[in-house]
Parts: structure tokens; C-alpha cells; sequence
């Protein structure tokens, strides 16, 4: 293992250096504080690795995403959001009876306890559905308190219920909000025709979902799979490094996925280009309003935090937008808003130059939209498609070697030490 040396003070210590398996390089710190006093000041962590995962690479520079070493170009489209959850929790894809289980357990765990139904009623009907996902992600553990457990079946057990189960609490949400009856899951119906089922199905007819919205909805759930340590994750991550329960962790990455910044990007996209189209589509206004420093309008959906490049996601977005609205018949304005107000940012100097270019949440909430979901559901939507990214974090969290509760330290600038007078 190679070292690299620090002169602190001049003390010369040796820090180790890890290398990944894409040639990645960290200094590790562990040491620093013990041996020199020293620690390191990161805000935002943007050169800080709080771990080492096996799960997902990204090259920010290159535009490169890949789960358990599959780029996502290969996966999107091609493979069910069922086996790609199976593929991040476990390191591979299932074999025909590691499918047929997996399968078999999702359908067996959808249904929430009766009295859980009851919780909708509580809250107001202008509710935010996040706010109720995240309330009601942390009631299931009342109701499975078998979650502290760290006996590995019912840890996976765990992870199947909250697959499971955070698709019918997503539906209900929008049933309530909606004043309609809840939809029981159908254990006929795959992962993502249930969702579709109890989300729109009519309760005096049967169901059969549009295969494009089906199609449509896998790809979507596989992009939004994983996304290494971005902070939704590193949330659960750290909520659950207490060694809380998996329903409670995976809650609190609900809550940070929330945030404009991140998920809930995909609904202030929405939401800007709607005020873009009522301001008679004056594009170059709003990417002027970007680049001015004394506003705090953002071109949401534009940017990220490592890429630098496009975002593999929003390109594959882009040209499923595309297709999904031919074969719907749909004409959203929105659709051309968006594109325009792309080309303009992207061969203005202020976006090349910092390496902005739209990310996943940029075209998402078009198909969304055309989907028939809500503008206030697209986070859920971006939820019900990460959990198996928290979850298989979680899951190598805890089974590291280097476990530890996650505490970062910080750098006291207040009063220094003063008496009551
Ligand atoms: N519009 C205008 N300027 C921007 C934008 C934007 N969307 N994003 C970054 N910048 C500027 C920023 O002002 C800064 O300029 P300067 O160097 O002159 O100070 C520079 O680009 C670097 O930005 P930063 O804020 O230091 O970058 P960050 O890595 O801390 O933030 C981000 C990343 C995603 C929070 C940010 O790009 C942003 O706010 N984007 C809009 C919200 C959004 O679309 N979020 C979804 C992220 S992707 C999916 C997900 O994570 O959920």
C-alpha cells in the first residue's frame, strides 16, 4: 500500500493510500487527529469519501455511471427495476429461483396493516405526499418492531417489506389526496403494474396498465436507483450508523431527498418551466437570472455536484421523453420549453465554463406528467425508485469492517469560555 507523507508542524507522518478498482485515489485520514491534533475541514464534503462501497461508480468527468459495474445504458430499458434492486442489494442479478422468491415476497409483503390506513385521515388533504411518505415510512416500524434485529433474515426480510410496502403507501398518498378509494395490491400484478394498478386503477372495473406507462415507469425507477454517496444516502447512511432501525433511516432519507437541491428538484423544474411559459417562453431572461449572483433563482434541474459532464441519466431521459409522448399521442409545451432552454444554457459561456448541463431531474417530470402523476408526487416517484440504492447502502454499512457510528467533528468558532455575571 502506498503513503503519502505530511509535515505538520514539523512532524512527518505517513498516511496511508487507497486505491478503488476504477483507479480512484483517498488519502486515509484515520490517523490524522490521533497522531497530530489535526483535523480536516471539508464543508459540503466535496473532497471527503466517508466510505468504501462496492455498489456504484461514477466518473463525473466522463459522464459514466455504472451499478455493481453495469453502465446504466445497459441496464435502462433493458432489465426490470425488480432485478436491478436485486442487483445493487446483492452485488448480482437473481437466478431463476432467486427471482421467483424475490418476486414472490415483494408481491406477499405490499399490503400496509389495516390501521395504518387509517394514519391518511390524519393528515390535512393538501399534505405534501413526501411528508406523509416519511411519517409513514417511520409508522411501519411501529408496526414491525422486529426491525432492531440484526439477524440477517429478518434484515432482509426488512428490506423486502419496505420495498414492498413504500409503493403502496406512494399510492395511497395520491388515492387520498384525491378522494378516491384505496386499491389493495394485486399479487398478480409485477412490482411495477401494482404501483400503476393502485395508483389509477377505477374500483368498479379491472385494470390493465399501458404498457408504455409500464415501460416507461421501470426505466425511470432503474435511473433513479442508485446514486452512490449523494446526500439522501449518505443520510441514511449516517441515521442509520446509530444502529436505528431501517424503517427510521430509510425515513430520514426520505426527509434530505426532499430538498429542491436534490429530489425535489424534479418538481421545481416543473414548476419553472410552467412560470417560464406563462412569461410568454422568455428563456433568456431566466438564464440571465441564473448567472446574476444577486438572485437565488437556479436553472433547477441544472448541475450537480460530480457531474461535469452530461448527466448519463438526463440524456437517456431526454430521448425517452421523446418517445414516450409520440407513443401517448401527447404535446407538452413544456417538453420544447425545456429543450430550448437547454441549447441556450449550454452554449452560454457561464454554464460551459462551470460544467453545468441538466441531470436527471431536468426531463424526468415531463414523462411524469404524461404518466398522469402529479407534480407534487414526482420526489415520490424519485423516492420509490432510490430505495433500493438506501437500503443496499445500508445493508454494506453495517456488514463493513470499518462500521463505526458516523460522527463528524467540527471547528468551534463561538465565545470562547465566559461566566454569568
Ligand atoms: N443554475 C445556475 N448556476 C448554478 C447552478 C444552476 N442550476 N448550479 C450550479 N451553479 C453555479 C453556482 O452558482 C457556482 O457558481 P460560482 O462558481 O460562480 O459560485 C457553480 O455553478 C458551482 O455550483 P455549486 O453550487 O458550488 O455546486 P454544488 O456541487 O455545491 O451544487 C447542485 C450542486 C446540484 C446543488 C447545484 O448545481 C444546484 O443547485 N442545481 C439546481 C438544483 C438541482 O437541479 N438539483 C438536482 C441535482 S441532481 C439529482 C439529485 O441529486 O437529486
Amino acid at each position: 500500500m502506498s503513503s503519502i507523507k505530511l509535515n505538520i508542524n514539523g512532524k512527518e507522518i505517513k498516511l496511508p493510500v487507497i486505491k478503488g478498482t476504477e483507479n480512484e485515489h483517498g488519502i486515509n485520514i484515520t490517523q490524522l487527529r490521533k497522531e497530530t491534533g489535526y483535523i480536516t475541514l471539508d464543508p459540503g464534503y466535496a473532497n471527503t469519501g466517508a466510505c468504501v462501497s462496492n455498489i456504484t461508480f461514477i466518473d463525473g468527468e466522463k459522464g459514466i455511471l455504472r451499478y455493481r459495474g453495469y453502465p446504466i445504458e445497459q441496464l435502462a430499458g433493458k432489465v426490470s427495476f425488480t432485478d436491478t434492486a436485486f442487483l445493487l442489494l446483492n452485488g448480482e442479478f437473481p437466478n431463476i429461483s432467486e427471482k421467483n422468491y424475490f418476486s414472490k415476497k415483494l408481491r406477499q409483503h405490499a399490503n400496509i396493516h389495516e390501521d395504518m390506513k387509517r394514519f391518511f385521515d390524519g393528515f390535512p388533504l393538501n399534505a405534501h405526499p413526501m411528508a406523509t411518505l416519511s411519517s409513514m415510512v417511520t409508522a411501519l416500524s411501529a408496526f414491525h418492531p422486529e426491525s432492531e434485529s440484526e439477524d440477517e433474515e429478518i434484515i432482509e426480510l426488512n428490506i423486502i417489506k419496505i420495498l414492498a410496502k413504500v409503493k403502496t403507501i406512494a399510492a395511497y398518498s395520491y388515492r387520498k389526496f384525491n378522494g378516491l378509494p384505496f386499491i389493495y395490491p394485486d399479487q398478480e400484478l409485477n412490482y411495477v403494474e401494482n404501483f400503476l394498478h393502485m395508483m389509477f386503477s377505477d374500483s368498479q372495473e379491472e385494470f390493465h396498465a399501458d404498457p408504455v406507462l409500464v415501460d416507461a415507469l421501470n426505466l425511470l425507477l432503474i435511473l433513479h436507483a442508485d446514486h452512490e454517496q449523494n446526500c439522501s444516502t449518505s443520510t441514511v447512511r449516517l441515521a442509520g450508523s446509530s444502529k436505528s432501525n431501517v424503517f427510521g433511516a430509510i425515513s430520514s432519507g426520505i426527509s434530505a431527498l426532499w430538498g429542491p437541491l436534490h429530489g425535489g428538484a424534479n418538481q421545481a423544474v416543473i414548476e419553472m418551466l410552467k412560470k417560464i411559459r406563462n412569461d410568454n417562453s422568455d428563456y433568456k431572461k431566466y438564464v440571465q437570472m441564473a448567472k446574476d449572483k444577486k438572485s437565488s433563482f437556479r436553472l433547477m434541474g441544472f448541475g450537480h455536484r460530480v457531474y461535469k459532464n452530461y448527466d448519463p441519466r438526463a440524456k437517456i431521459i431526454k430521448s425517452a421523453a421523446d418517445k414516450v409522448l409520440q407513443k401517448l399521442k401527447i404535446n407538452d409545451p413544456l417538453l420544447d420549453i425545456a429543450k430550448e432552454l437547454e441549447q441556450i444554457a449550454l452554449e452560454d459561456e457561464y454554464f460551459v465554463q462551470r460544467g453545468l448541463y441538466p441531470n436527471v431531474d431536468f426531463y424526468s417530470g415531463i414523462i411524469y406528467r404524461a404518466m398522469g402523476i402529479p407534480t407534487n408526487m414526482f420526489t415520490v416517484m424519485f423516492a420509490l425508485g432510490r430505495l433500493p440504492g438506501w437500503l443496499a447502502h445500508w445493508k454494506e454499512m453495517l456488514n463493513s469492517p470499518d462500521f463505526k457510528i458516523n460522527r463528524p467533528r467540527q471547528i468551534y468558532n463561538g465565545h470562547k469560555k465566559r461566566n454569568l455575571k
